[in-house]
């Protein structure tokens, strides 16, 4: 008997990367015979793929279920599932704490929704936090269900080693693992003929992408240059790259094909020799300086981002003002800025106390990002009078009368429509600028 269908509502924290999982949950899914909506109010599922990296996006979940929580109180057969690294970091102590969740999966364990799902409606509790060794879930076929048809993430490899002292993601998604390359390249095939230009190929680490199978080895840059030769128009960008290991042979790689795009995330995290060690980051400051002057001396159009943490645990003026004059330095042209919040199970959790007091992190988080305000316009504005090939993707928010992309370099660039669609490549003269757009006329 064919079985009535069901209605999944998913909504995701976090990450790229979790927005990569939920396509693969929908995916899971759907072969499973579930529709995959588009609102909360009349699904009979709603999933939340959960992120545990700072202690404001578990309080951001923790406070969406109590909105679930009153609907299902109308709706006594809605199931409620957490995913992710919340589901993974908290386990069954979730269903203790949170009455209203029937579910709970964690980010190896996707595969086993189905059933999850069934125990879940006999009106039993539903867990699987099983982290594995092996699962990459390369066979599956991502559904790109809230997708502009432009913009794709392929995920190349799961979990982190790296164990940087304040970060949780070693504990919720367990061992490095890479993906089958022939599967991703398939995958990057797919989106093109499918119409999709730009692809993001994800994971925590992507530098340390290794995939050995009969005695053929095939690394990061390998991998990117085998992705960028799926068609010179599908560009090709990558995150997140670990300072550590970013080789000559990437930056190589990148010079080498025109559609690999030129901008490059490398997450600093601090200027501070002292602080990086205690993070247990691997590197200093030193090396990070010549990795980008590297980057720089070859790629002279690149641009660069980072990710920094104020004050974390023993963090001094001093250790502020050092981060503060690497990103002079660097003159990044984007960063993401973030408070340090302790995180239970990390190694900094259990070796070092979080002694910044709240209101010194705020006022270095402010000085951070003020920072990076002053810099991105900085950059933007040098921008100006140049000629970017821009890859339409939509209409502009603010007016209909505007189109926007972004160019290779990662920037937004807004432009008068004239006809055009997204998917297609413009050249825009950049006339003016914002912090954060950059304004033209079609070439
Ligand atoms: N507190 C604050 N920021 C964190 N990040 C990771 N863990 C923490 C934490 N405990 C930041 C890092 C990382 C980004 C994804 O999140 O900057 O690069
Ligand atoms: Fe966390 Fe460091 Fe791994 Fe990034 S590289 S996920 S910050 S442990």
């Amino acid at each position: 008997m064919k079985k009535e269908k069901k209605t999944i509502f998913i909504e995701t924290y976090g990450c790229q990367m979790n927005f990569s999982d939920s396509e693969i949950v929908a995916s899971i899914l759907k072969d499973d015979n579930y529709s995959i909506g588009q609102d909360y109010k009349s699904a009979d599922i709603i999933l939340i793929n959960t992120c545990s990296i700072r202690d404001n996006a578990e309080q951001r979940v923790r406070k969406r279920l109590k909105e679930f929580n009153s609907l299902k109180k109308k709706k006594p057969r809605l199931i409620i599932g957490i995913l992710g690294c919340m589901a993974e970091r908290l386990k069954e102590q979730l269903l203790e704490e949170e009455k209203a969740v029937d579910l709970i999966s964690g980010p190896d364990s996707y595969r086993n929704l189905p059933e999850l799902l069934r125990t879940a409606f006999e009106g039993k509790k539903a867990v699987n936090v099983l982290l594995s060794l092996e699962e990459t879930y390369a066979d599956i076929s991502p559904v790109r269900y809230d997708s502009n048809g432009i913009n794709a993430f392929i995920s190349i490899m799961r979990g982190c080693e790296n164990f940087c002292s304040y970060c949780v993601v070693p504990g919720t998604r367990g061992k490095e693992r890479s993906r089958n390359p022939e599967t991703i390249i398939r995958e990057a095939r797919e989106l093109y003929h499918s119409g999709f230009r730009d692809i993001t190929l994800l994971g925590q680490n992507v530098n340390s992408y290794s995939f050995t199978e009969n005695e053929q080895l095939t690394d990061f840059p390998d991998l990117v240059k085998a992705v960028a030769l799926v068609n010179p128009l599908l560009r090709v960008r990558f995150a997140t790259s670990h300072p550590k290991d970013l080789s000559e042979k990437l930056i190589d790689t990148i010079l080498a094909h025109e559609n690999i795009c030129r901008s490059i995330h490398l997450p600093i995290q601090s200027g501070s020799s002292k602080m990086l060690k205690l993070m247990n980051r691997k590197y200093t400051r030193e090396d990070y300086m010549l990795r980008i002057e590297s980057i720089k001396n070859k790629i002279l159009d690149c641009s660069i981002s980072t990710d920094i943490i104020a004050g974390f645990c023993s963090e001094t003026e001093e250790d502020h003002k050092d981060t503060l004059s690497l990103m002079e330095w660097a003159q990044y042209e984007y960063a993401f800025m973030f408070k340090y919040s302790e995180r239970p199970g990390t190694l900094a959790a259990k070796k070092l106390p979080d002694d910044v007091p709240e209101e010194i992190k705020a006022r270095r988080l402010k000085e951070i990002i003020d920072l990076q305000q002053k810099l991105s316009l900085q950059s933007n504005k040098k921008d100006i009078g140049k000629v970017f090939e821009v890859l339409i993707e939509g209409v502009s928010k603010r007016s209909k009368e505007h189109l926007f992309g972004r160019n290779s370099q990662n920037k937004v660039v807004v432009f008068p429509a004239n006809g055009q669609k997204p998917g297609e490549y413009i050249k825009i003269k950049v006339t003016h600028c914002t912090t954060a757009t950059l304004m033209g006329e079609i070439y």
